[in-house]
């Protein structure tokens, strides 16, 4: 990307945003980054301490629902490209309360379209849509997802990111917006929220606290360093084809029991802990509703088309998110509020532990 840019990222307080911005604005100190987040329970802003202080970064407190405030985003920073990362991310959450998806990621997805269709940089601007390989639906023992694989998204989550992707796509169809998507499959590193598998796992850890193993823990997820993912976003927008698809993955399937015991190993190494009492902390629960079975990516277009690798091996980077929760429990801490004690009362409070 060229020098005096303005790109103005979604959800940059997020997990995916946040280490996206503490990658891109030290490394692009002639682009303007404009960070524009609802800062909901997800947020953090201690994330992006490193940068705050950065000439080149401004954040902007604005819900994406809301659309005049993002009219009135446009008109002031008028950006050349958006990176769209801010969603409700949660598929357990989408369970309990799946509104809040669609006002965010369709709804949200909606008015930052229409704004930039409305921007004096209309013509010029490239919108860049972060998705998901969940859109795809579940696979079985065998296959790959292509980026022509049909759509077929099973939680109020996945459906919510597949109309999100299709309104883009129509957007570019229609109106002409210049338009990226990358679908990529589960991310995992530091600043991620203690919700999700990985980050549940070692924060649980650190409390000696039960491990919840949804089912067999058989389901089988595809996994990429957040680094990676951030950086094969960056390849698309620089070389990626207007109008195209990629999609994004670690060629790296494992079943989540494996992903524990793999967690419980590398803990126990860092932190000097029996592997045998941390396995000890396993416990099967029941399943997720609706729970896809296997993901996985084929990945080879963003590969051969924008030069795309992943750097991280899933136990360099595995190892680098375990000793970064180690070091800082404070944020670790500072994200527990009373929300995400509730939260976790109401996911979990009502699954008791299964027999192995
Ligand atoms: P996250 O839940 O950690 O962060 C989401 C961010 O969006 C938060 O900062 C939150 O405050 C913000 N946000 C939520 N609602 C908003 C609103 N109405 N207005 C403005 N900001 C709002 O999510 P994440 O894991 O960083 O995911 C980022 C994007 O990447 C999402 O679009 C997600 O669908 C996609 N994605 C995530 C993964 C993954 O494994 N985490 C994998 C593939 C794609
Ligand atoms: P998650 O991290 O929620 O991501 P996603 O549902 O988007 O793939 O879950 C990853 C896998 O781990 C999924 O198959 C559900 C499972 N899982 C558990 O077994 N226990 C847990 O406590 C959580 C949060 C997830």
């Amino acid at each position: 990307m060229s020098a005096t840019k303005t790109v103005l990222v979604t959800g940059g307080a997020g997990f995916i945003g946040a280490n996206f911005l503490n990658l891109f604005v030290p490394r692009s100190p002639a682009i303007r980054f404009v960070n524009v987040d609802a800062l909901t329970y997800a947020a953090n802003l201690a994330s992006l301490a490193s940068i705050e202080d950065a000439k080149n970064y401004v954040f902007e407190h604005v819900d994406i629902g809301e659309e005049s405030a993002v009219d009135e985003m446009f008109g002031r920073y008028e950006p050349d490209v958006v990176v769209h990362f801010a969603a409700e991310s949660h598929v357990d959450r989408s369970i309990h309360g799946p509104r809040a998806f669609i006002r965010t990621n369709v709804q949200g997805t909606l008015n930052l379209l229409e704004a930039a269709r409305g921007s004096r940089k209309a013509a010029e601007l490239v919108f860049h849509h972060v998705s998901t390989d969940e859109v795809y639906g579940s696979l079985g023992e065998t296959g790959l997802f292509t980026e022509e694989t049909r759509y077929d998204p099973s939680s109020p989550y996945s459906a919510s990111k597949a109309a999100s992707d299709h309104l883009v796509r129509s957007w570019a169809r229609t109106f002409g917006l210049r338009v990226k998507i990358t679908n990529c499959s589960n991310n995992y590193g530091p600043l991620q929220f203690p919700e999700k598998l990985i980050p549940l796992t070692i924060s649980n850890l650190m409390d000696r606290k039960p491990l919840p193993v949804y089912g067999r823990g058989a389901n089988v997820r595809d996994w990429l360093y957040v680094d990676d993912h951030c950086e094969a976003i960056w390849r698309v927008i620089e070389k990626g084809r207007v109008g195209e698809t990629y999609n994004v993955g670690g060629n790296n399937e494992r079943r989540n029991l494996d992903v524990v015991k793999m967690i419980c190993r590398v803990f126990a190494d860092e932190a000097g802990a029996s592997l045998a009492e941390l396995e000890g902390l396993i416990q099967f629960v029941p399943d997720r509703p609706g729970h896809d079975q296997r993901y996985a990516i084929d990945g080879s277009k963003v590969r051969q088309e924008c030069g795309w690798a992943p750097a991280e091996t899933f136990e360099t980077g595995l190892r680098k998110t375990v000793r970064w929760y180690l070091d800082n429990a404070e944020w670790v801490e500072g994200v527990r509020t009373g929300a995400y004690r509730d939260w976790l009362h109401a996911n979990y409070g009502s699954r008791r532990q299964t027999k192995q």
